[in-house]
């Protein structure tokens, strides 16, 4: 019930309550505690940071978040089900964490004989929570299979068809989680039928005001565009570039903007804003949730001489994200 409230509630304020009751209740019914170290490791992998069960847990009460991905999936599995009528909706669910939070509006809202998911997790005691709550619910027979294992070396089933990927293992301006290499791993392994749940992760580089930042926050400016000045796209993560960048690591460009006096004066804090695109009419932006906080890369009013240029690349491995340059004349 607590799913299907934050899947349709409006008040911003009754979604986060009901956000926080269903943490509560995961919680208490998988034994994860907030005072027991043991679900607070996290796991270094070569391809960045799983986090631990506890932090994992804690997504949920991301709230706008964790509402916006209930309505994008929901709203995916109806459009597969009138795609593929008849057939039996395969979800793969790459990092669901104790829970598998997103998961669970599909399996309260549609029968087994229509989804079925094969889920994916690296962290350990996650897994032995997950396992806990699929039987407490009942929701076992939703799972087709529950593996405990890397998803960036993770081999599908080639015989069985993939109509939905969801995966949610990232921070703001993708650094630390894996979602690159994971996206990178299943997007090659999977046609381009298949919806993938976010459709993309967008990263521009901007100019900020903090000081207007402030006053967007306390509602004093009316929108928050006027408190940075957008440069450029450096990185649009979806299911076509994560196949190219599987063949060729080196597809991913280095982007190049300029800065301009008048433009650092004004705003003067370098940042990284991520937008996220879920599915169908279900977007993050900027400042929605933690997901899409700006990334402060650099105050430039601590420079001097002033950067002329500054130049981006991302980069995989154990601790994915972006790095720079600036460049002075
Ligand atoms: C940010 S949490 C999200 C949890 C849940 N899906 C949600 O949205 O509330 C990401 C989860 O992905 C898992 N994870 C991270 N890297 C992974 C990998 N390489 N393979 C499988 N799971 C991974 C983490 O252990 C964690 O449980």
């Amino acid at each position: 019930m607590l799913c299907i409230q934050i899947l349709e509630e409006e008040t911003p304020i009754k979604i986060m309550e009901a956000s926080r009751e269903l943490y509560q209740l995961l919680s208490l019914t998988s034994g994860v505690d907030e005072q027991n170290s043991n679900y607070k490791h996290d796991l270094q992998t070569a391809s960045g940071k799983a986090i631990a069960t506890l932090w994992a847990a804690m997504c949920i009460i991301d709230f706008l978040r964790t509402q916006r991905f209930f309505r994008g999936i929901h709203q995916a599995v109806i459009d597969s089900k009138q795609k593929y009528p008849g057939e039996k909706i395969n979800i793969l669910y790459a990092g669901s964490g104790p829970f598998a939070t997103l998961a669970l509006p599909v399996m309260c809202l549609f029968s087994s004989d229509e989804v079925s998911f094969t889920v994916i997790e690296i962290q350990e005691t996650s897994v032995q929570c997950l396992q806990t709550i699929l039987e407490y619910f009942d929701f076992q027979e939703y799972v087709y299979v529950l593996i405990q294992t890397d998803a960036t070396r993770y081999e599908l089933e080639k015989s069985k068809k993939i109509h939905i990927v969801i995966s949610e293992t990232m921070q703001h301006a993708l650094e630390k989680e894996p979602q690159v290499e994971i996206t990178m791993n299943l997007a090659h392994q999977l046609d381009d039928e298949t919806i993938w749940i976010p459709e993309y992760i967008k990263i521009d580089a901007s100019l900020m005001n903090k000081k207007k930042d402030d006053g967007r926050q306390m509602g004093i400016l009316p929108s928050n565009k006027s408190s940075y000045i957008n440069l450029g796209t450096l990185f649009n993560l979806n299911k076509k570039c994560a196949k190219k960048l599987f063949k060729n690591l080196s597809e991913f460009d280095k982007v190049q903007f300029k800065l301009s006096e008048k433009n650092v004066l004004n705003y003067p804090c370098l940042v990284l804003m991520t937008s996220i695109h879920i599915y169908g009419d279900q977007y993050l932006m900027p400042w929605d949730s933690g997901l899409c906080a700006p990334r402060i890369v650099a105050d430039l009013s601590n420079y001097n001489p002033m950067p002329e240029q500054v130049i981006f690349w991302y980069e995989t491995g154990s601790s994915p994200g972006f790095h720079y340059k600036f460049l002075y004349s």
